[in-house]
């Protein structure tokens, strides 16, 4: 159901509330989505984003029942993913010459996805569009999170529509900030920097630095997943700004996978041994190959250390570990330590491996912990000691 959040403007978008897997397979959502839309309504008629691809028809039902559709003048399309496009086929048909407002790239994006040469209008950072007694200006965003991103800024009612950024994966029925629950809302969106963002940490702080010297008021943010942050919307730019500067907590996550529990119980040592370098350090234990990757990635990248463990099998390590730590490469995690262990029988290759790959994901491993630590078989009483003795240096070198 739409609603107005402004007399200007009405959000027209879809809750998804079953959505668990997102990016194919990639990314949990666990308590659902959003693909926010909005209209606003003036001298002229702007359509901001749809919906994703399943959920067209519904979107053009709900749309039509809130304007006629001729009468939509411009269609704002802020990003090419299919997760905010994919209404765009459907509702093309029923306006084709409906002027289409998209980056460069966003032209080469949809056109990519969708092979169809709707009316696209180019415009750049600055660009104004009248819509009467207010204008969207349009900010190039290029790789928050794709090169076609673009934010707009609608004045007269200073809301900014940031597109992904700002964004979160969480269904409400209350859309609004204030409205969800403050644990559930701060988790969905470290968890989508973390995950979406954290690559781009750079470019987020520039984009944030030169939103700011436009010196526009701003009363809301609107972004395309999530709630809509009415209630003090500088709250979520300001943690962007703490997440892009290579952040971290006082934590350390021990991840592992295990076949008969040796690599387990050296991870419960080694926490033990965390635990006595400080008490104070948050020190939290995820089995690869039974928690959320996703969840995981969120915990590594609230961790200033890292300790990751599997034992050899066919010369390697658990496949759990591979996917994960390739997803923890891509995202370029910068100022964290790592190192690595693992129980063998015979040729116990995995400590060596995963030694490199974390070296190749960006982690500092510290030289004492750089021959890891290896136990043969199940670790007797004598090797969880020397587990608790690594856990304990490693803790004191963070
Ligand atoms: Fe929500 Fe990049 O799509």
């Amino acid at each position: 159901m739409t609603f107005k959040i402004t007399d200007a403007v009405t959000w027209v978008g879809k809750r998804d509330w079953e959505l668990r897997r997102f990016h194919g397979e990639e990314y949990s959502t666990h308590k659902g989505s959003t693909y926010n839309a909005y209209l606003v309504r003036d001298e002229k008629t702007a359509l901001i984003e749809t919906v994703w691809a399943p959920f067209a028809h519904e979107f053009i039902e709900q749309l039509r029942a809130e304007v006629d559709l001729k009468t939509i003048d411009y269609v704002i399309a802020n990003h090419a993913e299919s997760d905010h496009s994919g209404g765009l086929p459907e509702l093309m048909r029923l306006i084709p010459g409906v002027p289409v407002y998209c980056t460069a790239n966003g032209v080469k994006s949809l056109k990519g996805h969708y092979h169809q040469d709707w009316n696209f209008q180019v415009v750049k950072t600055g660009q104004r569009l009248s819509l009467g007694s207010r204008e969207l200006i349009f900010i190039e965003a290029p790789m928050l999170h794709w090169p076609d991103t673009m934010f707009c800024y609608l004045t007269g009612e200073d809301i900014l529509f940031s597109n992904d950024a700002f964004g979160h994966h969480l269904a409400t029925e209350g859309m609004y900030n204030d409205l969800a629950d403050p644990c559930a809302l701060e988790a969905e969106c470290i968890k989508y920097y973390a995950n979406i963002l954290t690559p781009f940490s750079a470019l987020v702080k520039r984009k944030i630095e030169e939103f700011a010297s436009l010196g526009l008021p701003l009363k809301m943010i609107c972004p395309s997943h999530g709630t809509i942050w009415r209630d003090n919307p500088i709250q979520i730019v300001s943690k962007y700004l703490e997440w892009a500067n290579d952040y971290q907590e006082h934590q350390v996550s021990i991840v592992y996978d295990t076949m008969w529990n040796g690599t387990r119980r050296m991870a419960e040592a080694m926490g033990e041994g965390l635990a006595q370098a400080d008490p104070a350090l948050r020190v939290r234990l995820f089995n690869a190959g039974k928690a959320d990757k996703n969840d995981i990635v969120t915990e590594i990248f609230r961790s200033k250390g890292v300790l990751v463990g599997s034992p050899t099998i066919n010369r390697g390590y658990l496949s759990s570990l591979g996917g994960l730590l390739e997803m923890v490469r891509g995202l370029g995690f910068k100022r964290k330590k790592a190192a690595a262990f693992g129980a063998y029988g015979w040729s116990g290759e995995s400590v060596k491996l995963l030694t490199a790959q974390l070296k190749e994901c960006g982690f500092e491993v510290p030289a004492a912990s750089e021959g890891g630590i290896r136990a043969m078989w199940n670790p007797d009483a004598d090797a969880l000691a020397q587990c608790r003795a690594f856990g304990l240096e490693f803790g004191k070198s963070l």
